[in-house]
């Protein structure tokens, strides 16, 4: 395999998971038993995830918003995490994961930072998949908490603000998103990644997270790669870019950090051509 299709292979895919409270309620079982089934979906994910050319997965396992729900909802989710890394440390280990939780921590129970914690150590020489689970994560307040390191008057650069990010909010050196998907039917972000996923592709499927499968993983990387994605610019086979010097606002860690399939090729301020129009606001859940 040459490089660039080993490189193109390299993807960082962010899920949403949502739908567990409804695929819950529809056969009769309280909302935790969705959360339950969701932990399911996720091993299958992770498991399934580097045949799938995946090797940066970001789960959205509990939004800073979460916290108002009921306290029972809250503290068997929270439960659930800390069993999920309590229990699955060896199959993550063995399949050379490493794991990283991005969010805040001073606001979650000792026992679960603890877990957390030790996880992120254990399996720190994972290669084959880099797993970042996100709990009591809010991308505004990352950034905010990004910007309170700026050290004025110096003038961050792209680079400098994105390890900023990783250091208020952990997770370690991470590309930007390729590709994101929404189960459940919603189609928002819910503040989740904002600043990663500037240029990513938006998968929504109506599919509740517990049902989410290998094959609905599967169809959502494939149609990914039948995406054509510019950054703002047009296909090189268009003619040369006369773009000014700076209209290309990444730096070159910026740039490796983008898949090369489909470098920038005139600036990163245009829209892109994927952008979906936002759905009506209902009720948010997360
Ligand atoms: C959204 O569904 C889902 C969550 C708030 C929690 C996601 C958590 C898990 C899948 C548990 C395990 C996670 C890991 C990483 C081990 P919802 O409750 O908002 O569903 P609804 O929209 O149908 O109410």
């Amino acid at each position: 395999m040459t490089q660039i299709s080993l490189e193109a292979m390299r993807l960082h895919v962010a899920i949403i998971m949502d739908g567990n409270g409804r695929w819950a309620t529809a056969r009769g079982l309280p909302r935790p038993s969705g959360h339950r089934s969701g932990t399911e979906a996720v091993r299958r994910a992770v498991r399934a995830a580097p045949a799938l050319g995946i090797t940066t997965l970001t789960l959205f396992a509990f939004s800073s918003d979460n916290w108002k729900r009921p306290s029972v909802e809250v503290r068997g989710l929270l439960r659930l995490l800390r069993e999920f890394l309590d229990r699955e440390l060896d199959a993550l280990l063995e399949r050379g994961v490493r794991l990283s939780v991005i969010g805040r921590r001073d606001r979650l129970p000792p026992a679960l930072v603890t877990a957390m914690a030790a996880g992120e150590g254990l399996t720190a020489g994972g290669r084959t998949l880099h797993l970042r689970i996100a709990i009591d994560y809010s991308a505004r307040d990352a950034i905010v908490r990004a910007a309170q390191r700026a050290r004025l008057p110096e003038r961050p650069t792209h680079d400098d603000f994105a390890r900023w990010l990783g250091d208020a909010y952990g997770g370690g050196d991470a590309p930007d998103v390729d590709l994101l998907i929404r189960t459940g039917g919603e189609r928002r972000l819910s503040d989740f990644l904002l600043w990663e996923s500037a240029y990513a592709e938006l998968h929504f499927t109506s599919r509740m997270w517990p049902d989410f499968d290998v094959s609905d993983l599967t169809a959502a990387v494939e149609d990914f790669r039948r995406r054509h994605r510019r950054f703002g610019g047009v296909s090189h086979s268009e003619g040369p870019s006369t773009a000014p010097s700076d209209a290309s606002i990444d730096s070159s860690r910026g740039e490796r950090r983008r898949s090369p399939r489909h470098p920038p090729a005139v600036s990163r301020s245009g829209h892109d051509s994927n952008w979906i129009a936002p759905a009506k606001p209902a009720l948010e859940r997360r």
